[in-house]
């Protein structure tokens, strides 16, 4: 079984918007119903879990959820203070089916495709543990503290994480205990495997596949969705 976990329970702080960025309308229909059509349309999918924000419960209600009509079996349950704790709170549901895999997958990337479910899926099946990414087409540096080039990194060993990350359910449930067991705070999912010393493998995801974050990404977004729908 595949379960798709979306976690949708931030503030979107950086957006500086008073909707809260995933229920930002494009065409009259919030960005993260965007995101959980493609989840629900996928024959590869066959659950779907989204965590919400407490406080946007009702939004939540009545402008996606009574929009969503789906054979799939569809839950909600309340996120946390940090997007691990979202994710903690969606795998809380699930723990007890060590054999089934999930797609973690934020709910502000609502131009997720068919083909990356698809890569993610071979990928997990495969290997237990694969993470979303695209090459870097900038050329990366480290910096030091006083702001001057530490060194140049090798752009062709360097990729830039997105979701769906994607996993064996007893494989991610290990690593969220031990992150929380140790106070260990990551900003992906991929990260806290990578602790366990279980290997994490890249399958491409897609330059349009980014995280709406700030105004100017949620502009691009309109764009894109625009384009797709039409
Ligand atoms: N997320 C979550 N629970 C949190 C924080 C984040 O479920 N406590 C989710 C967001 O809703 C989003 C995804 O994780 O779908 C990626 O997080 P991010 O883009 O950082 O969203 P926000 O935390 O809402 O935005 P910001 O960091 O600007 O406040
Ligand atoms: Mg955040």
């Amino acid at each position: 079984m595949f379960i798709a976990l979306i976690v949708a329970a931030g503030t979107g702080e950086r957006m500086n918007s008073v909707i809260p960025k995933q229920f930002l309308p494009v065409l009259g229909k919030p960005l993260l119903a965007y995101t959980i059509d493609v989840f629900e349309k996928s024959p590869l999918i066959d659950e779907i879990i989204i965590v919400i924000n407490k406080n946007h419960e009702k939004q939540f209600q009545e402008q996606i959820l009574t929009h969503i009509h789906t054979h799939k079996d569809l839950r909600y349950v309340f996120g946390g203070d940090t997007r691990q704790d979202s994710v903690y709170a969606g795998l809380e549901l699930i723990y007890n089916r060590p054999h089934d895999h999930v797609l973690i997958h934020d709910g502000v990337r609502p131009l997720v495709s068919e083909e990356i479910l698809k890569r993610s899926v071979e990928g997990v099946i495969k290997y237990g543990a694969v993470c979303c990414a695209i090459p870097s087409v900038d050329t990366l540096k480290l910096c030091k503290s006083n702001g001057s080039i530490e060194s140049t990194l090798d752009r062709s060993i360097v990729w830039r994480a997105q979701t769906p990350q994607s996993f064996k359910i007893s494989i991610i449930w290990e690593a969220i205990q031990k992150a929380k067991a140790e106070n260990f705070h990551a900003t992906d999912d991929s990260a806290m495997v990578e602790r366990l010393g279980i290997p994490v493998y890249l399958v491409l995801g897609s330059e349009d596949n980014y995280k709406i974050t700030t105004p100017q990404d949620f502009i691009r977004a309109e764009e894109n969705l625009r384009w797709k729908k039409s």
